[in-house]
């Protein structure tokens, strides 16, 4: 459960260079952080010193900035290891975003292993990032597409969990939803899903930044999150996975750091993590969660949705406290502050943002 806690809003908007913005003559307040957070200043002079001091392709140079680029780039990967306790760093693969991380797993693990006739089992609240990717796979493959069902309060019904489960071969869920707000019983479901032979996908990229993920804990296959909505830049990105998946998927992009051996007709494999990490790789974006950058920052910003929660249930036969907003709530937010539209209240420029899960508008099948 997400508390409620008394912060120091004047030292925190200090740290946002952006906050001492004004908008039609007011301070700018910012409540998008869903979309993408703010940086502070941290993470602005760390990328600004990578461009100043060391600057240099990595893993490729027998110089000094360029195995500082090296140095620099594999300690943000342990940090990120550390951070959602992977067992290891070979697991950790840098891509741009979460869309990227999911379309990773798509191209390798699914057109590996998805065939026709197989169901992939999604949830009505997932955003796009983490729908359109399984269309696309199920239309060119011949696969299924279902859809575990929300219901009025905002939470998944998972009493059809078991039930759905039967004969899929990937549950691709979100961890938490960034329309609702409902933080999904991922470790739960995720047995759920194992006992029924299913690998499971996490889309992480509200759960990440506020609440404290343990990809070993959940047990989960693959999770995707993104720098940029925890105070990171964007352009970079997290895809964890098991290792023995890793292994076994065939590489994503190709050329540059993902090449082992390469002559005219064929090519080898680099080892993980960089199997999966073709080109020159921002060193630039990555260093920031070497430092301060990538930070969690519940409750701080937890979506004020959350905060104003007054539906909080569990998922039997699991300790995990799912607090979820009811769809009731988001849609009388949605008519008062249609999207678009600017605001301004009282002293302050707001800036908010839209919902990107078609699920929820649709009507349930
Ligand atoms: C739940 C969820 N999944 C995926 C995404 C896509 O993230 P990105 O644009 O960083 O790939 C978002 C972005 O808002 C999101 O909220």
């Amino acid at each position: 459960m997400i508390e409620a806690r008394a912060i120091n809003a004047t030292a925190v908007r200090a740290d946002f260079p952006i906050l001492g913005r004004t908008i039609n003559g007011k301070p700018l307040v910012y409540l998008d952080s869903a979309a993408t957070s703010q940086k502070p200043a941290v993470v602005i002079d760390i990328m600004d010193d990578y461009y100043r001091r060391y600057n240099a392709n990595p893993h490729r140079g027998v110089y000094t900035i360029s195995e500082e680029a090296t140095a620099a780039y594999e300690s943000a990967r342990q940090r990120v290891a550390a951070f959602i306790n992977a067992a290891s760093v070979k697991e950790v693969i840098f891509t741009r975003n979460t869309t990227e991380a999911i379309n990773l797993v798509r191209y390798t693990w699914g057109r590996a292993n998805i065939r026709h006739g197989d169901r992939i089992l999604l949830t009505e609240m997932e955003h796009h990032s983490n729908l359109v990717p399984w269309q696309l796979l199920a239309q060119e493959v011949g696969a299924t597409l279902e859809f575990l069902r929300i219901d009025d309060q905002g939470m998944l019904q998972l009493d059809e969990l078991e039930a759905r489960l039967e004969g899929v071969r990937l549950l691709a869920i979100t961890h938490q939803s960034n329309t609702l707000g409902t933080i999904n019983p991922i470790k739960a479901i995720t047995a759920a899903a194992h006992r029924a032979g299913a690998l499971v996908l996490i889309d992480g990229a509200q759960a990440v930044p506020h609440l404290a993920v343990d990809v070993k804990d959940l047990d989960v296959d693959f999770y995707a999150f993104s720098g940029h909505k925890m105070c990171g830049p964007t352009g970079i990105g997290v895809l964890w996975a098991r290792r023995a998946l890793l292994d076994a998927m065939p590489p994503f992009l190709a050329g540059g750091d993902m090449i082992k051996r390469v002559r005219l007709h064929e090519a080898s494999w680099n080892d993980l993590p960089w199997k999966f990490e073709a080109g020159t790789p921002s060193v630039r974006r990555s260093t920031t969660s070497r430092i301060s950058g990538w930070t969690r920052f519940a409750p701080m910003s937890a979506p004020l949705w959350i905060t104003r929660s007054r539906s909080c249930r569990t998922f039997p036969a699991s300790s995990s406290t799912v607090r979820a907003t009811p769809r009731s709530m988001a849609a009388r937010s949605r008519s008062r502050f249609p999207t678009s539209t600017p605001m301004t209240w009282r002293r302050w420029s707001i800036a908010r943002g839209s919902r990107c899960a078609p699920g929820i508008t649709a009507p349930s099948p």
